[in-house]
This record gives C-alpha cells, sequence and structure tokens, in this order.
C-alpha cells in the first residue's frame, strides 16, 4: 500500500469544500445526500465543518444484471426519507469513476423537484469516464489507481484508515 493523500491533505481539502460550499449556499439550508457506504466518513467530516444549516439522509445503489457496474445498470436500494422537494439538496460521494452511478442518481432525485441539486465529491478519476458527468465540487482528481482508505473499501476492509492509499 503506497500513500496517495494523508490524513492533513484530505482534512484540509475537506475543509476548503465545506467553506466553499457554505459560501456558495449562505442564508441557506442545505440536504446533504451520501451515498453508502463510501461516503459516509466524507460526509461525517464535511458536515462538521460546515457553517450553514445542514440536514443529512442516505441513498445506497446497486449494480445488477451482470454484477459490473460499469455494465450500466444501477439501482436504488435505499431511497432518501426525505422528501426533496424545494431542497437544495447536495450528493456527497467518495469517487467518480465511470460516472455511471451519479449520472442516474442525479437524474433520479432531479425528478423530485428539489430547489437545486449539486453533486461534491472527494476523489474524481475523470480518465476513467463512461458516461458524461461532471461534478459541482472535486476535492482530487486522481489518476487510475485502486484507492482504499477513508470510507473506500478493498472487500470491505480499510474503510477507517485516516488516508488515502494506492492498493498495489
Ligand atoms: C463506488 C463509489 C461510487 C461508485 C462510483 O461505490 O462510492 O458510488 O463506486 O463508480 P462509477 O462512477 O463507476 O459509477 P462502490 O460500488 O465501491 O460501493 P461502496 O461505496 O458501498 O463501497
Amino acid at each position: 500500500m503506497k500513500l496517495l493523500l494523508s490524513e492533513k491533505e484530505v482534512q484540509k481539502k475537506v475543509k476548503a469544500l465545506a467553506r466553499k460550499i457554505s459560501q456558495d449556499f449562505s442564508g441557506k439550508e442545505v440536504l446533504l445526500v451520501g451515498v453508502l457506504k463510501g461516503a459516509f466518513i466524507f460526509m461525517a467530516d464535511l458536515a462538521r465543518q460546515m457553517t450553514i444549516p445542514v440536514k443529512m439522509d442516505f441513498v445506497r445503489l446497486a449494480s445488477y444484471g451482470t454484477g459490473i457496474r460499469s455494465a450500466g445498470k444501477v439501482k436504488l436500494t435505499k431511497d432518501v426519507e426525505t422528501p426533496l422537494r424545494g431542497q437544495n439538496v447536495i450528493v456527497v460521494e467518495d469517487i467518480i469513476d465511470t460516472g455511471i452511478t451519479l449520472k442516474y442518481l442525479s437524474r433520479c432525485l432531479k425528478a423530485r423537484r428539489p430547489r437545486s441539486l449539486k453533486v461534491v465529491a472527494l476523489l474524481d478519476k475523470p480518465g476513467r469516464r463512461e458516461v458524461n458527468f461532471h461534478p459541482d465540487y472535486v476535492g482530487f482528481r486522481i489518476d487510475d489507481h485502486f484507492v482504499v482508505g477513508y470510507g473506500l473499501d478493498c472487500a470491505e476492509e480499510y474503510r477507517n484508515l485516516q488516508g488515502i492509499y494506492v492498493l498495489k
């Protein structure tokens, strides 16, 4: 395992993202929608750094059909429990790879008529994109490495690491 982003680098970036989002939504309330499981640690830190009123909810998605998400078939296996109509929704994601998950989720959530819908991703692998999707806020753009830590797993291991590591 090789360190890619230290705990300090991650925390600095999370703080900067929280500040930017809090400025952009100054005077408003936002609903953070975390994509389980990977985003739970990022969302916990992001939410605590925000300086505007924040509510939180979660979704979970699964691939089906061939068993690989890049087959492009995604479904919601856990929906939000909050009505989204009129809310400033910010989807919180740990990593964007092909973009298929977020493209699907964004379309799904937009249909609920939120006041606004934005996406924040801590990590983005633009080189892996298979569908056209651009997040509104990005922490780090990274190359195509298999990364773990800070919520990201390999067979459910390593999610609790403070930093982000490349798994060789
Ligand atoms: C990861 C990540 C995103 C998705 C991104 O989730 O958290 O939800 O993959 O991939 P895409 O851009 O190619 O659609 P994962 O399937 O690893 O589930 P987990 O968060 O529960 O670990």
